[in-house]
């Protein structure tokens, strides 16, 4: 399919620093490989996994990736001309872009953060307030209704702090906002503003999202570290970090990374896990950990033998694959505010139809380059991931020429975007909590299944959607392996139910996991083995109760 194959090409030029895996002919072939820790996918989950691993000294691991980079979501490119000098193009990241929310004075830090810091990686502070407002008839100043968000945002931040607190039924984020007072309905000024505030970040509008768990996922990440978003505008990419990482424990031409290795099978059983390649090579490991996205787990991409439990495939198949796309142009001139970060649009009809662009021109991005991107979510994405780069471009421009008509916007001398929602091994780009699933729920996606284990963005009850998410799953469940290797739990067979059911009777190294699940999740299940380390209920005001 040519988007795909287009993809395909992008990330292929994406990959950098070549040479930290072993080039294919040199694997053995008919008989499987033995390792310890099977690790699947080379995302950020992944390679913390294996330096997880590493770092509990356990070096007989494989790191198993279908791409030839590292890095998985954080995936960059080349893009347009510098200086209009097509041997000398730009790099623009195509997934993930920002650290999100980073850490203060005595207080925690994102990891990720610690690590953009410690590879020098060039970013800027994204300032919202850098934004001005249009719709189809031009420049109209609606900033007004970003205050009355704020103003309902408080409220109902508070009133799902209450709901959690509580132990009370979790409603859609619509919901939330509409008995905290907001109602946009037909006014597209205040859609428009709402997606800025909300779907721009979830992918997903708030019809379809977890009221509790959007704004306690919010509050996780910026009040915990930062409320600050920076940019990444690195010319080396995004993943030059997660290079840097698997450069810690992966040497020259490692034989334990195995790039262009596409998983097909994993069969798994009380004894060990078989994981199949594509091309018939086979993996026999003591334990597997999977970190491929939820859109892959979604879309039956790798058969499992036995077939997941059926506590598993539903939290699977519960969980919300987002998509999120951003659309680049470069232009020969900048006929936009210079000094402006960003640019919202408000259809007239369509709610979500180019609704932010941002500019790569402004103060402290790429200056000079006259890049500016357009991004869409959610249904928006998977009608124009679907359709030609030539009718996306036309659509796309008839909006920014709504938006500039007394200028004449220029052709673009560059276009170019993904289709994350085709990808095989993403189908998508990230995770949102939707309307309905209970922490006990999304503690069944983090369980193991016997040797099995599953990491990654998604898996964070705290973190999902974020690159830290997928950090701190990676090297929680990589320490647990170890633990188990280590010998220090051993496997009985125990029988445990805590106090709301959890089912604990296949092994005493299992994740807790719900076999039966209830309406709600009580407070006291908050907590660490849930994948709630963070105690978030100190502001909490439970007198009201
Ligand atoms: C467009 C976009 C924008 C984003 N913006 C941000 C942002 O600004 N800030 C932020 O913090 N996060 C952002 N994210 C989310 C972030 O990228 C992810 O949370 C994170 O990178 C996920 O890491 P992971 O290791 O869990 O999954 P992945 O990166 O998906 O890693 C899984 C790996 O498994 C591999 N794989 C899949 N199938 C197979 C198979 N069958 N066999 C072998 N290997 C396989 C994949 O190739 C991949 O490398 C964004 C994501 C996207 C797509
Ligand atoms: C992976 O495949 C690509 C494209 O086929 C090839 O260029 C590259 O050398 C391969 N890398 C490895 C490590 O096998
Ligand atoms: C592994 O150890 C190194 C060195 O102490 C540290 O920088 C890194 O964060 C550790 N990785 C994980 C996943 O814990
Ligand atoms: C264009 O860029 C290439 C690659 O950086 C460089 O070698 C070349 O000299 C540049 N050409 C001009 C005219 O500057
Ligand atoms: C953010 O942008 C606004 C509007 O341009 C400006 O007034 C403000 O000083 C900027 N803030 C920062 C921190 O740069
Ligand atoms: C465009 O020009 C017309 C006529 O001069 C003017 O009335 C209108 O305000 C301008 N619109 C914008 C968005 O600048
Ligand atoms: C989010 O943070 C706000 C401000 O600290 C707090 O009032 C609210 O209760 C929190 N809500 C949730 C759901 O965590
Ligand atoms: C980082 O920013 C500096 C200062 O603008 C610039 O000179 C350098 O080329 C940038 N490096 C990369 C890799 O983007
Ligand atoms: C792998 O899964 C495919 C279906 O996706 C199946 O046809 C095949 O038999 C399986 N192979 C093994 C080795 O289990
Ligand atoms: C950009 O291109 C347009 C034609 O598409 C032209 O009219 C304009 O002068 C060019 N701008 C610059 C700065 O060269
Ligand atoms: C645990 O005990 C039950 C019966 O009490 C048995 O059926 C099951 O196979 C045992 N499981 C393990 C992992 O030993
Ligand atoms: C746990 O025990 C219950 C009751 O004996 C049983 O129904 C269930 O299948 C067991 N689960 C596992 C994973 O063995």
């Amino acid at each position: 399919m040519h988007s795909l194959a287009r993809f395909a090409t992008l990330l292929a030029a994406a990959s950098s620093a070549a040479g930290l895996a072993v080039p294919l002919e040199q694997r053995s072939t008919g008989t499987c490989r033995k390792t310890k820790v099977a690790v699947i996918g080379a995302g950020v989950a992944g390679v913390t996994a294996a330096q997880a691993l590493h770092n509990a000294s356990i070096s007989d691991f494989l790191l198993v990736e279908r791409n030839d980079y590292l890095g998985g979501r954080v995936a960059h490119t080349t893009f347009g001309a510098i200086d209009g000098n097509a041997s000398n193009p730009y790099t623009v990241e195509l997934g993930a872009n920002w650290v999100q929310g980073l850490g203060s004075p005595g207080g925690p830090e994102n990891p990720i953060w610690t690590l953009a810091k410690r590879y020098g990686l060039n970013n800027t502070y994204s300032n919202y307030s850098s934004m001005l407002t249009y719709d189809q008839t031009g420049y109209v100043d609606y900033t007004d209704l970003l205050d009355d968000y704020d103003d309902m945002y408080d409220i109902a931040a508070a009133d799902a702090g209450f709901l959690l607190s509580n132990n009370r039924q979790d409603p859609s984020a619509r919901a939330g906002f509409s008995l905290a007072g907001w109602k946009p309905k037909k006014d597209m000024h205040a859609q428009a503003v709402e997606f800025w505030n909300w779907d721009w970040e979830t992918a997903y509008a708030p019809e379809d999202c977890s009221f509790v768990f959007g704004i306690t996922g919010n509050n996780l990440t910026f009040n915990q570290f930062s409320d600050a978003n920076n940019y990444v505008w690195d010319q080396r990419g995004l993943n030059t970090f997660i290079y840097g990482e698997a450069s810690t424990f992966l040497a020259e031409n490692d034989p334990r990374l195995l790039l262009n290795s596409t998983v097909t099978n994993i069969t798994y059983s009380d004894s060990g896990v078989t994981v199949t390649l594509e091309d018939g090579d086979c993996i026999e490991a003591e334990h597997a950990i999977c970190t491929v996205s939820l859109g892959v787990l979604q879309n039956d991409v790798i058969e499992f033998s036995p077939p997941l439990p059926r506590w598993k495939v539903d939290a699977i198949e519960s969980f919300e694959m987002g998509t999120y796309t951003k659309i680049f142009f470069q232009f020969n001139e900048t006929f936009w505010d210079e000094e402006m970060q960003f640019l919202l649009y408000a259809d007239p009809q369509v709610r979500g139809y180019y609704p932010v662009w941002q500019s790569l021109d402004a103060p402290g991005f790429l200056e000079g380059s006259h890049i500016l991107f357009v991004t869409v979510v959610g249904s928006e994405s998977y009608r124009v991931e679907q359709q030609s780069d030539e009718v996306t471009q036309a659509e796309a421009m008839a909006v920014l020429r709504s938006m500039f008509p007394n200028i004449t916007v220029p052709e673009p001398t560059a276009f170019l975007y993904p289709r994350w929602s085709l990808e095989d091994w993403a189908f998508g780009s990230y995770s949102n909590w939707p309307v309905g699933m209970t922490l006990e729920k999304h503690q069944n996606l983090r369980a193991n299944v016997g040797r099995l284990w599953f990491a990654g963005e998604a898996n964070s009850a705290e973190y999902f959607g974020f690159m830290h998410g997928a950090w701190f799953e990676g090297r929680e469940v990589a320490s647990r392996v170890a633990t188990v290797l280590s010998g220090t739990t051993t496997k009985k067979n125990k029988s445990k139910k805590t106090k709301q059911g959890g089912d604990h009777n296949a092994s005493s190294w299992d994740m807790l996991r719900y076999e039966v699940l209830h309406g709600t999740t009580t407070l006291n299940e908050y907590n660490y083995e849930n994948g709630w380390p963070v105690s978030s209920f100190v502001d909490y005001d439970s007198d009201s109760d």
